[in-house]
């Protein structure tokens, strides 16, 4: 029988969220126990970390987990890898395999870099990097020293949106890489490094050697802020590289549809569960102004990124509309942020920038 990779995932993921802890009205995906899930050709293996109060039930609920979600079809074999509280080794280079716990456990810190966060989103194309390029222009023009690591391996776009696409970064002596500074910010990308056009055909664990050497070769110097652009989803390599480092927090950006917001839900989970604080929600796409009459059209329902960020009490950083010029600006190589600083997408950036920067210093 054929091994539904997403498939399995989801049932794994439900069956574990129906599972209580004992005296509790949570589940053990809810309160932590559950670190980590790997699904690979008919195998499942389940990372699980069990806190002081709860080491009592620890043999029922490894029974019951095996039990349950051994009747998953298409699941041959169930594994258990049980973390103890002290803190782990370094993240490991791969993926497939169990890494470090939260972020609080085996994280590093970039030497210099004083505040790392991370533009997340649970689904593609809603203009994660648009926000990711435009916030690290907005910390830029607050006089904050600020990089901008593009840690979406496969889709790299930050190049094209900041007009440098025929960039080559340098390498040192020491084997470190020169980041390109353009616009006062200094970046990197994989996009650099590629010929156009040419497919990233990469494994797991090439992707994670390359973004923490990304992380920590790049001569980053000193930076108040290094903005990562990751890549869309939770994924391996989303929970990788949340784990590598210590984060700052997260900004979640989500366009209004239903179908959007319950990825915003993962998206929360995810860093709530490695102990990211969320520094806030955007809700990106949100309605369309006719630029003749002034007109709102709300293409999708708008709002739904406030309601989001409501229910799970995590700030609410703004709206952007959709706008033609946004899109020729991104494309075109010239990011909104200096184009017009002071329209729909520059104000909510300098705002955004704003309250991120009182809530990293109040963390
Ligand atoms: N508010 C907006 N108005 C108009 N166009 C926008 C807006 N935000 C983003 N776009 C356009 O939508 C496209 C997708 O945006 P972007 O690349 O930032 O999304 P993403 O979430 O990073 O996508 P991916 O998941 O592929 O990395 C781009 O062409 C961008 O110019
Ligand atoms: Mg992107």
């Amino acid at each position: 029988m054929t091994f539904d990779k997403k498939l399995v995932v989801e049932a794994v993921n439900q069956l574990l969220d129906e599972i209580p802890v004992p005296g509790t009205s949570s589940s053990i995906m809810k309160s932590g126990v559950i670190q980590r899930v790997i699904a690979h050709e008919g195998e499942v293996t389940v990372v699980v970390q069990f806190p002081a109060g709860l080491t009592t039930h620890e043999g029922s609920i490894s029974t019951r987990i095996e039990d349950e979600l051994g009747t998953i079809e298409g699941v041959d074999k169930v594994t258990l890898l049980h973390r103890t509280e002290t803190p782990g080794a370094a993240p490991e280079a791969t993926s497939g395999a169990p890494g470090p716990g939260p972020s609080a456990v085996g994280a590093q810190e970039i030497p210099g870099v004083r505040h790392v966060i991370a533009v997340a989103s649970g689904k593609g194309g809603v203009g994660k990097s648009t926000v990711a390029v435009n916030l690290a222009l907005a910390l830029t023009a607050r006089g904050l020293r600020t990089g901008l690591l593009d840690a979406d391996v496969y889709g790299p776009s930050t190049p094209k949106m900041l007009g440098i696409e025929d960039a080559r970064p340098r390498a040192t002596e020491k084997e470190t890489i020169v980041p390109i500074e353009v616009h006062g910010l200094k970046t990197m990308s994989i996009g650099y490094l590629l010929e156009e056009d040419s497919p990233v055909i990469w494994r797991g664990p090439m992707v994670t050697g390359l973004l923490r050497q990304f992380l920590f070769q790049v001569e980053w110097g000193k930076l108040d802020y290094l903005v990562l652009d990751l890549p869309p989803g939770t994924g391996d390599a989303q929970l990788t590289l949340v784990q590598s480092i210590a984060l700052a927090g997260a900004v979640i950006v989500t366009t209004p549809q239903d179908v959007a917001l319950l990825d915003v839900q993962r998206g929360i989970q995810m860093f709530q569960r490695t102990n990211v604080p969320i520094l806030g929600v955007i809700e990106n796409m949100s309605g369309f102004e006719c630029s003749s009459c002034g007109h709102i059209t709300e293409i999708f329902r708008s709002g739904g990124g406030e309601d989001a960020a409501k229910r799970y009490s995590v700030p609410f950083l703004g709206k952007i509309p959709l706008e033609p010029a946004t899109a020729l600006s991104c494309d075109g190589g010239t990011p909104v942020m200096l184009s017009d600083p002071t329209g729909a997408l520059g104000s909510v950036m300098t705002s955004a920038s704003e309250q991120i920067v009182s809530l990293v210093a109040a963390s």
